[in-house]
């Protein structure tokens, strides 16, 4: 495991992610009962940015000025995203940076502690140890958050079912190996046969379209319920980049949330683009009946 989310917070993909995170956070609390969030892949929960600009030995350029760096400033945006944005600047200063440059970033973990209510429960699980070091120093110890050192996959079948009745997975693997798509179908696979209703969300890399097109069909052929996918890719199809977009499967959605999600991954799209080619939007696999 030499994945380090670090690197990448911030970045286009993140982005995306944690602004749909927030809408389906807010759909699940359309209804007053609670419900589990569980992060089966949570990262370290809070990123210097300034320490993206550092590998192990080498510079690196960082990714985030393509990102979060995009909307700073702005004031134009949807209302959703600025939403997302907000809970970002809050966590920066919470942190301690009072400049107008933004320093630290929150990962899904301490924006999802931002957004759910006091019935809300919430339960991370982080593999690689130092990871997990962090994340346990910064949210053990919380009432109604669990911090978990545990393969993510493993633990849906010790966490689901949940007592709440409602839950919201989220999977967001960093994709290593090659084995990461079936892993993520043969958890399906376990989550549904404890809990079918239960909401799942999984971010994948948009590299090559006919990787994605069999993941796809292997999650389809297993008794999926309504499910759509949204996309956003920053450059074209011929674009040279080795991840020029990212998506999110989201298998038994909130009601309603896809015309809202569709007209956010176009307009960040828009504005996160590198490259000709840029584009937003989503499609049903499944749909409702
Ligand atoms: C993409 S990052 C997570 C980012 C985080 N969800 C966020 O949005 O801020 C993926 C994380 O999964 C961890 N990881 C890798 N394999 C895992 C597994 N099988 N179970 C749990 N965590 C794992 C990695 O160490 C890494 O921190």
């Amino acid at each position: 495991m030499n994945y380090r989310h670090h690197y990448h917070a911030g970045n286009f993909a993140d982005v995306f992610k944690h602004v749909v995170l927030g809408r389906l956070i807010s759909s699940l609390q359309r209804k007053d009962k609670g419900f589990l969030y569980l992060d089966t892949h949570a990262g370290r929960g809070r990123y210097d940015l300034a320490r993206a600009q550092h590998g192990e030995t080498l510079a690196r350029t960082p990714e985030w000025p393509a990102g979060i760096g995009r909307l700073v400033g702005r004031s134009d945006m949807p209302v959703e995203v600025g939403h997302y944005l907000a809970a970002v600047r809050d966590f920066d200063r919470r942190c301690g940076n009072l400049t107008d440059e933004l320093r630290f970033y929150p990962g899904s973990p301490w924006l999802a502690k931002g957004w759910l209510r006091p019935q809300d429960r919430m339960a991370l699980c982080e593999l690689q140890p130092s990871e997990f070091a962090a994340l346990s120093s910064e949210m053990g110890g919380i009432p109604r958050v669990s911090v978990q050192p545990l393969n993510g996959y493993v633990a849906v079948r010790s966490m689901l079912p949940c007592s709440e009745k409602r839950a919201l997975v989220l999977i967001d693997p960093p994709f290593e190996d090659a084995n990461e798509w079936m892993a993520i179908v043969e958890a399906w696979e376990d989550i549904r046969a404890r809990m079918p209703a239960c909401t799942v969300a999984v971010w994948y890399p948009l590299t090559t379209r006919a990787r994605i097109d069999v993941f796809l069909s292997e999650l389809r052929s297993r008794q999926l319920p309504p499910t759509w996918v949204a996309e956003i890719a920053v450059a074209g199809t011929d674009s040279p980049l080795k991840m020029r977009g990212c998506g999110l499967v989201v298998v038994n959605p909130p009601w309603r949330l896809d015309e809202e999600v569709r007209r956010l991954a176009t307009w960040l799209a828009s504005v996160l683009a590198v490259a000709p080619g840029a584009e937003g939007g989503l499609v049903w696999l499944v749909s409702e009946t």
